[in-house]
């Protein structure tokens, strides 16, 4: 028996995605203790995926590899039953690479299980494996950086994106007042149900719009990067938060003038004690490490179930042609939240 998985065979443009196919029994007889076997049912399409395939991203494996930041799967073997994990369950996981693949091994102290889950329901599956990678990231920056105040003032950058519209439903649950955020028009539907005021970013800079309104932030959330961090700085109220958490901009700008803006903005901060700046990676251990993925996982998890979030979501069906298909149109900006992969069963 053979199952398929996505490789990217070299860096280069979505092409490089080929579609290939391994034996199944490698999977088995390389099982080692402490590994589980998952059959993947959905697996979310990341940025970061596309900045792997584009040779951007720091640290990525060597070509080729197969991508894939987050899965939901059911276990299908397992090196060792745990107290509340077992074949046949329901699980997610950060798996960081080798989600757009029909199977994957992957160490039992990752999977997160989760109950009650309709395998017949395509969305559900999707919104689940969407609130890995996007809602883990999105919460921990706005609980696990620094306290806040319902009143403080927060800019999300990207609004419309899958990490932004998390922020838009994680500020609009937990109620807090003065949220912004940068957005394009196109996405600008999604606005009247979260309650933030829309910065048309296209048409004003955010600075301008700050300068107008009179008004600095208490945290900033920026995924653009570059001289974008920059930008965010200007508008950052003493003893306000900055958090760069990506380099969206890596493939417009190039990978210099992107790299530039961290270190930059950090010299900008040097003399003003007041101010933060932080780096936030998911999984890093100063924000709590897998334990806190899962932790916050199971508390995205109840918020979902008691219908406080909805992850807006896209799907494709697992093939060469869509995994390609969407890392087109997430490059061009085009989704509105997530594109999630799914896999027959
Ligand atoms: N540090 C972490 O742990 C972590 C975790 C998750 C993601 N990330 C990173 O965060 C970034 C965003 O991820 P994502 O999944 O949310 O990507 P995404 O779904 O592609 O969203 C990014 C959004 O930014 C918008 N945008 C582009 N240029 C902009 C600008 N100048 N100002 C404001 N908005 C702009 C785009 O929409 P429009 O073009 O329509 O405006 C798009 O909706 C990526 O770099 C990703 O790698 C980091």
């Amino acid at each position: 028996m053979e199952y398929k998985k996505i490789i990217i065979t070299q860096r280069g443009g979505k092409e490089k995605l080929k579609l290939i196919k391994e034996p199944k029994e490698n999977l088995y007889k390389n099982l080692n203790k402490k590994e589980a076997i998952i059959k993947i049912l959905a697996s979310g399409v990341a940025y970061a995926d596309i900045m792997m395939r584009e040779g951007t991203y720091p640290g990525h494996p060597p070509y080729p590899f197969t991508p894939g930041y987050d899965i939901i799967g059911i276990i299908e073997e397992i090196s060792e039953n745990k107290e509340n994990i077992k074949k046949g369950d329901i699980v997610a996981a950060l798996t960081v690479t080798g989600g757009y693949s029909e199977y994957i091994v992957l160490p039992i102290e990752k999977l997160i299980p989760i109950p009650n889950v309709d395998l017949n329901n395509q969305m559900e599956l999707a919104k689940l494996v969407s609130m890995v990678l996007n809602y883990i990231t999105a919460y921990q920056m706005l609980f696990r950086i620094k306290k806040l105040n319902q009143e403080d003032y927060i800019l999300i950058h990207g609004g419309g994106g899958g990490v932004g519209t998390a922020l838009l439903q994680l500020t609009h649950h937990y109620d807090f007042k003065n949220v912004f955020t940068t957005i394009s028009r196109r996405k600008s539907e999604i606005i009247s149900k979260y309650n933030a005021k829309p910065i048309y970013y296209q048409e004003e800079s955010f600075v301008d719009y700050c300068k107008k309104h009179k008004i600095k932030m208490d945290l900033i959330l920026d995924p653009i990067g570059g001289w974008h961090f920059l930008e965010s700085y200007k508008v950052l109220n003493r003893n306000g938060t900055l958090v760069l958490y990506g380099t969206y901009n890596f493939l417009k700008e190039g990978t210099i003038k992107s790299m530039l803006g961290v270190p930059l903005t950090y010299l900008r901060n040097l003399f003003d004690f007041n101010k933060k700046v932080i780096f936030y990676l998911i999984g890093q251990k100063r924000f709590g490490g897998y334990e806190s993925i899962k932790n916050d996982y199971k508390i995205l998890l109840e918020l979902f179930k008691n219908k406080k979030i909805d992850p807006l979501v896209e799907i494709l069906p697992f093939s060469e042609k869509n995994v390609q298909e969407a890392h087109q149109r997430l490059q061009n900006g085009e989704v509105l939240g997530k594109i999630v992969l799914i896999f027959d069963h």
